[in-house]
């Protein structure tokens, strides 16, 4: 196999960071052995079951001993290689206050205790199984948004993604304080994203799907159209994110005075990733709404991609670059460096790394006036599966004069076992099998304080 190491650097000045832009065990366990009951079930139900319970999307509950012994081996597997719970951020850098994972001693006393022949220990001993009422992770939202249609799936297959599309329903824009998405069955959604989009003029909706008027064409996500006086893009690249949903996550909040603006006139986009269960399943997603009471300080901004060649330049809308360089086939560590300038201070809330299958890993560093640098995130085990908001624990303060880099490595070998064709050419998309290059980034723009009147900035 080939294995070529190519660097791209691609430097951008952007104004887009400040435009957009328990019974007694069979077999007598040796004494000193863990038992399900005292020690095994606390950390089961602290870090795993907020996914592994009935009605989920995780393949199998972890809440009864009876449900957990026949597991106890890959339970043990799963979290000493730390791909359970599911968190992909070297803990030697940030602080993130949505934080997963297993402390060294926790994992040692799962595998002694798997080792040990998995017993099951007192029934006095079991703590109270946590509830999780199946509402509103934020209290009763403000609004509640429903996709527009209910969909059907398929029982078996892979589902193209879907997207829906629904006018927001205010008069004026609304500040948000939070935003929480909830899917209708949590079996049959793998994952999804709600933005808040324009739609081009040359499209209409029917029954929440968006077509092009010239030919009633579904209008497909990222593609455009190019006619003899312009190119059409079916929604507008100044879309902003609202939120995602992946398992275990689909409820956040902003705080600190800071808030989202919900821009009247425009639409919200569901955008779905469905997986069949093997019966037939209905879903209706919803999007819950809290209202910011009075004045936000700041807005936040959730800049789909603030560092390097796939940046949005807000003003005017117009796509600075939908693209990535081809990645050439059989190639291991296909490196890209995005270097984007902060010319106004900024505070950044968290990060997002979003990759399709070829993405292997990611990594930021903030480099500060003085020279001095900082690693913010480093994701070195990148996995599409798991589309991770990093969440700071303390927001980050950027000032001016900084630059933000982001070093990206992709696998189009035959060594990534997810990739669908190692021996193709890579180009940008929005499906699984094309690449994308989004270093999410969430951020407000310390000089535009909206508690203050207009054109005075801080
Ligand atoms: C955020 C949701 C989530 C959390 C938290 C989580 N899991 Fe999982 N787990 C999943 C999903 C989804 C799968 C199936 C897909 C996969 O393997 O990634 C899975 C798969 C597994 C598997 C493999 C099952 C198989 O079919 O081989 C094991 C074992 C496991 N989890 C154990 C755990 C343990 C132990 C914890 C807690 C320490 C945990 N998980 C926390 C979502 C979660």
């Amino acid at each position: 196999m080939k294995r070529a190491v190519t660097t791209v650097v691609v430097v951008f000045f952007v104004g887009a960071l400040s435009l957009v832009t328990a019974g007694a065990s069979a077999a007598a366990p040796a004494a000193d052995t863990p038992t399900f009951t005292k020690d095994v079930a606390p950390i089961l139900y602290e870090h795993c079951v907020v996914c592994h319970r009935p009605g989920e999307v995780a393949p199998m509950t972890l809440i009864r001993y009876e449900d957990v012994r026949p597991w106890s081996r890959a339970i043990k597997a799963k979290v000493e290689s730390r791909e359970m719970p599911p968190w992909h951020a070297d803990p030697r850098f940030g602080e993130f206050r949505n934080a997963r994972g297993l402390t060294g001693e926790q994992v040692a006393t799962i595998v002694a205790w798997s080792d040990g022949g998995a017993p099951r220990g007192t029934a006095a001993d079991l703590p109270v199984v946590p509830a999780f009422p199946d509402g509103w992770a934020g209290g009763e939202p403000t609004y509640i948004i429903e996709m527009p249609v209910e969909f059907e799936l398929p029982t078996q297959g892979e589902i193209d993604y879907h997207n829906f599309y629904t006018p927001v329903p205010f008069p004026e824009d609304v500040f948000l304080k939070g935003i929480e998405m909830r899917p209708g069955n949590r079996a049959a959604v793998h994952h999804a994203g709600a933005y808040n989009v324009e739609l081009s003029a040359h499209t209409h909706l029917k029954d929440g799907l968006l077509y092009w008027d010239a030919d009633d064409q579904l209008v497909e996500l990222g593609t455009v159209r190019q006619t003899s006086r312009e190119t059409l893009a079916g929604v507008t690249p100044g879309s902003e994110k609202l939120i995602s949903y992946v398992p275990g996550r689909g409820y956040e909040e902003y705080g600190r005075g800071a808030a989202k603006r919900l821009s009247a006139g425009k639409m919200i986009h569901f955008h779905m990733h469905y997986q069949p269960t093997g019966r037939p399943e209905r879903d209706r997603t919803l999007l819950g709404l809290y209202e910011y009471e009075g004045r936000p300080t700041h807005e936040v901004v959730n800049s789909l991609s603030a560092v390097g060649p796939s940046t949005y330049i807000a003003a005017g809308s117009e796509l600075q670059s939908l693209t990535l360089p081809v990645i050439p086939p059989m190639v291991e560590d296909w490196e890209l460096i995005g270097i984007t300038a902060v010319p106004n201070a900024i505070t950044i809330h968290g990060l997002s790394p979003h990759l399709h299958l070829r993405g292997k890993s990611m990594t930021y560093v903030v480099t500060y006036p003085d020279g001095r640098s900082e690693t913010l995130l480093s994701v070195p085990n990148y996995d599409f599966n798991w589309q991770h908001y990093y969440d700071f624990a303390e927001p980050k303060r950027v000032p001016a004069g900084s630059t933000i880099m982001v070093r990206t490595l992709f696998d189009n070998s035959l060594k990534n076992r997810y990739n669908p064709a190692p021996d193709k050419e890579v180009y940008w998309g929005e499906q699984s099998w094309d690449e994308m290059y989004a270093p999410q980034i969430r951020v407000t723009l310390d000089r535009y304080d909206l508690s203050k009147p207009p054109g005075k900035t801080q």
